[in-house]
């Protein structure tokens, strides 16, 4: 196990978009590529400093009467190494738990608003960091994921059995029914879709059944405030998310330290790959267009590291 942690590993964690692959920016050219995978090992034949180092990360009401131990015991597949972790933390044990406080705060919506959880669907999954937790701890009897990176899909298919992994386009939709699924996830996804935005949360909706939960991540005012705080205290340099804004446009430095300055802000790195931009959402935009096809149940600040994470349901009708 790699022992060098990052300067700032929750900032490593969520925002990956320096450290990308030559296969990463070229989505369509990983079709062909056919490199072999270098796997870590699996969680459960680490020992006791990985139980320790994620015991930390994970809050007790979240794990609730589950063991760590036991959910640790328990997932016996491989982690990806960390060419194939879409830049996400280089030590297995972070990963790893990363993905299960990610998981373990889905169940926890699921249960305040009394959703049941058969089918899951993971937009944007990459290779599994969430929805192994799925596939390996239940409750969901059918786990799907899809990516628009084909290696990522790959590797799914190859590594987590029990995962219908699927290959999207940029644009929808899927090849899946209409209202398939109790509850859709996607976790730093729309925070890079510049174009599709509403045609892919209609594509979320059409899968999701009525009365379902959708779980997506944004950044939000709750997110260009901590940047400006990070300004303030002049650690900006440490969060690779300011440095990209900073570098995509001189003006974000001036503008930070006001409130957001538009209800959808979009920074533009790049024509073509998965990060080539990074975008704002004001929660009156989502309240006001994403509430168009869905209720906005709540919009939970920094709920998912510097992200907030918005909670939606699927009108019954
Ligand atoms: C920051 S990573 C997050 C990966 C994963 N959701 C997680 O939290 O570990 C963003 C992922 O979304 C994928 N992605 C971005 N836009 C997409 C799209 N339109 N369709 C499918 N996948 C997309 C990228 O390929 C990448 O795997």
């Amino acid at each position: 196990m790699s022992t060098s942690e990052p300067l700032n590993p929750e900032d490593e964690a969520v925002f990956a978009e320096i450290n990308q692959t030559e296969l990463q920016k070229n989505i369509p050219a990983n079709a062909a590529d056919q490199a072999a995978f270098v796997n870590a090992l699996a969680i459960s034949q680490h020992g006791n400093e990985a139980f320790a180092r994620i015991a930390k990360i994970i809050p007790a009401e979240l794990l609730g009467t589950r063991s760590l131990a036991e959910l640790m015991a328990r997932d016996t597949l491989p982690i990806p190494g960390p060419d194939d972790r879409e830049g996400y933390s280089p030590t297995e044990w972070r990963y790893w738990g990363s993905g299960l406080l990610d998981y373990l705060k889905v169940l926890a919506q699921c249960e305040r608003y009394g959703v049941t959880l058969e089918k899951v669907f993971d937009f944007g999954a990459a290779s599994g960091r969430v929805l192994r937790h799925f596939a390996v701890q239940g409750p969901a009897t059918e786990v799907w994921g899809s990516d628009f990176n084909i290696r990522h899909v790959r590797w799914l298919q190859e590594f987590l059995p029990n995962v219908t992994a699927i290959v999207n386009r940029e644009s929808p939709g899927l090849p899946v029914e209409d209202h398939y699924f109790d509850v859709v996830t996607a976790f730093s996804v729309f925070t890079h879709i510049d174009a599709w935005e509403s045609a892919w949360l209609a594509e979320l909706r059409r899968v999701l059944r009525p009365g379902g939960l959708a779980y997506v991540t944004i950044h939000d005012e709750a997110t260009w405030e901590e940047l400006r705080q990070l300004k303030e205290q002049q650690t900006e340099q440490k969060s690779r998310l300011y440095r990209s804004l900073a570098a995509a446009d001189v003006q974000f430095t001036t503008l930070v330290v006001q409130p957001l300055p538009a209800e959808r802000l979009v920074y533009e790195f790049a024509k073509h790959g998965p990060y080539r931009a990074q975008v704002f959402h004001a929660s009156s935009y989502v309240r006001r267009v994403w509430g168009q096809a869905f209720e906005v149940l709540e919009i939970i600040p920094r709920h998912h590291v510097h992200q907030s994470v918005v909670v939606m349901r699927k009108p019954s009708q």
